[in-house]
């Protein structure tokens, strides 16, 4: 729990205390176009990424910033998460193993504030006179088709019917020289599930985004929390505090009332714009140009010198895809829990598969069909069958997280004509780069059970490596070998 003086998840305060722990790193002078995306890559391709704070960004004035690498290791990402600036690998995983599935159950009782002002309202601008130019919007990447003004962002729609609001990281890119922008929701996903019924019902949609807040928001909004959690009340549990949020003059969304930049308006079915392409996390400029939903902007309103969230993603390791690995590989081991998934010893959800595409999960198997029934589960679980490619299922002596081991078990106790099955016209993306121009994004999917066959458990060929104690004995008496 913070103290009470401390603000919850403001991104100036954790900022601040980034730069004490030597995790910010401040860059000047780059330009929007493509500089401040290929820096933010030549980041997170190092070793020990830090947060990069552009400043004196070409064509803008200082103070109007971008942020990228916000959650790109297990300091940042745990801090992000509300657990102190200590993490390690390790140590974010073991409290991941729980945190998660608390938060969701708890946010109810961290239901957001309702305030009336706040650092976010400092600045508000009104149609005809909206300009998101006027922020400094990076091209990312070389083939981007525009300029995407949401990558870190935190989208905000409310449910018809029952008034839940909903968060979620949707990539938006300006369109119309800076009066209003596009937003790719792609089908499923609870936003556009949302939208859907406001179509439906009033024939147009209102929407805003949060384009700038702690970093918190954005793991929030872009990880599969469930449908009927408020990913607000989620960050609240984080911790241990409900945000505060304003609403929005013209639509009554709420935003957290110390974003940095944020916009809100209307979505019609007929108001598209051709869009990308863009530079994904499956690591290639896949979906089409197709016209998706633009928001007709009514108002943006910024806090002085503003900073603006960026996430950029692109061929693994991308800005995001450890935060995503760790957040979704939680997630989904507590769905499969919570469906009683018996003997469930790991996941992983490779960032080599942009954490959706690869999933690895490993059990102690338990009775005959139950590694089947881990990889069906899983491979649909609503937490990760978005975009899945590939569930293989090991046993519990392979560790999911090292895909050497995971090959060696595919290899060994796998045989493909009897252990391989796959899924047809299960939930793909448009961004998937084997979906056709025009196509649903249907996908399908191999579940590979890499599990020694249940009734040769016993008889099967024994691992043929050295016991554990005797690599210990030998160890400790040839430590010069043992390092
Ligand atoms: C940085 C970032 C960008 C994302 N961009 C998109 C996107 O453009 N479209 C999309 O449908 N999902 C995107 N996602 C994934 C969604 O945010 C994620 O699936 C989330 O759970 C969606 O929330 P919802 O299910 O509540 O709608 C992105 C995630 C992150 C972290």
């Amino acid at each position: 729990m913070k103290p009470n003086d401390e603000p919850v998840a403001d991104l100036r305060w954790w900022l601040d205390q980034a730069a004490r722990a030597g995790e910010l790193q401040t860059v000047a002078d780059a330009h929007w176009d493509l500089e401040i995306g290929a820096l933010s890559q030549v980041n997170y391709r190092r070793s020990n990424p830090r947060a990069l704070l552009f400043d004196s960004i070409k064509d803008y004035q200082p103070g109007y910033r971008v942020l990228s690498g916000s959650v790109s290791n297990p300091r940042l990402l745990g801090s992000a998460l509300g657990l102190g600036w200590g993490c390690t690998d390790e140590s974010l995983l073991a409290e991941l193993a729980v945190r998660p599935g608390e938060w969701a159950r708890r946010a109810g009782e961290f239901a957001p504030v309702a305030v009336s002002d706040g650092p976010l309202l400092e600045n508000v601008i009104s149609k005809p006179e909206v300009n998101l130019l006027e922020f400094p919007v990076p091209k990312w990447h070389e083939g981007d088709g525009g300029r995407y003004i949401g990558t870190g962002c935190a989208v905000v729609t409310r449910d018809y019917d029952t008034g839940r609001i909903n968060l979620g990281a949707y990539r938006m890119q300006v369109q119309d020289d800076g009066r209003c922008a596009s937003v790719n929701i792609e089908a499923g996903k609870h936003g556009a599930q949302q939208l859907r019924r406001w179509f439906e019902a009033e024939g147009r949609a209102p929407i805003a985004a949060s384009l700038g807040q702690h970093p918190a928001y954005l793991v929030a909004a872009g990880v599969e929390v469930p449908g009927d959690v408020s990913e607000y009340g989620y960050v609240g549990a984080m911790f241990g505090a409900p945000v505060r949020t304003v609403a929005g003059a013209d639509t009554g969304l709420p935003l957290p009332h110390d974003a940095e930049l944020a916009l809100e308006g209307w979505v019609r079915p007929d108001n598209t714009r051709p869009e990308g392409p863009f530079g994904e996390w499956t690591g290639y400029y896949s979906g089409s140009q197709d016209p998706i939903l633009t928001i007709d902007v009514e108002k943006v309103y910024h806090r002085g010198d503003p900073i603006l969230l960026g996430a950029p993603p692109g061929k693994p390791p991308h800005d995001y895809s450890y935060m995503r690995t760790v957040m979704k590989s939680a997630i989904i081991t507590d769905s499969l829990r919570n469906l009683g998934l018996p003997g469930l010893r790991g996941v992983w959800a490779h960032e080599a598969g942009g954490g959706r595409s690869l999933l690895i999960v490993s059990i102690e198997q338990r009775y005959p069909g139950h590694a089947r029934q881990a990889a069906y589960l899983a491979a649909q679980a609503p937490s990760a069958a978005y975009m899945n490619r590939l569930t293989v299922v090991v046993d519990s002596d392979v560790n999911p997280r090292d895909l050497g081991e995971v090959m060696w078990a595919i290899c060994g106790r796998c045989d493909p004509g009897s252990d391989i099955e796959v899924m047809r016209r299960t939930w793909g993306s448009r961004v998937d780069p084997l979906t056709l121009p025009g196509e649903l994004a249907f996908n399908s999917r191999a579940v590979i059970d890499a599990c020694r066959p249940f009734e040769r458990l016993s008889s099967f060929p024994a691992v043929a490596e050295s016991s554990p104690e005797l690599v210990a004995s030998v160890s400790r008496r040839w430590p010069e070998v043992a390092g």
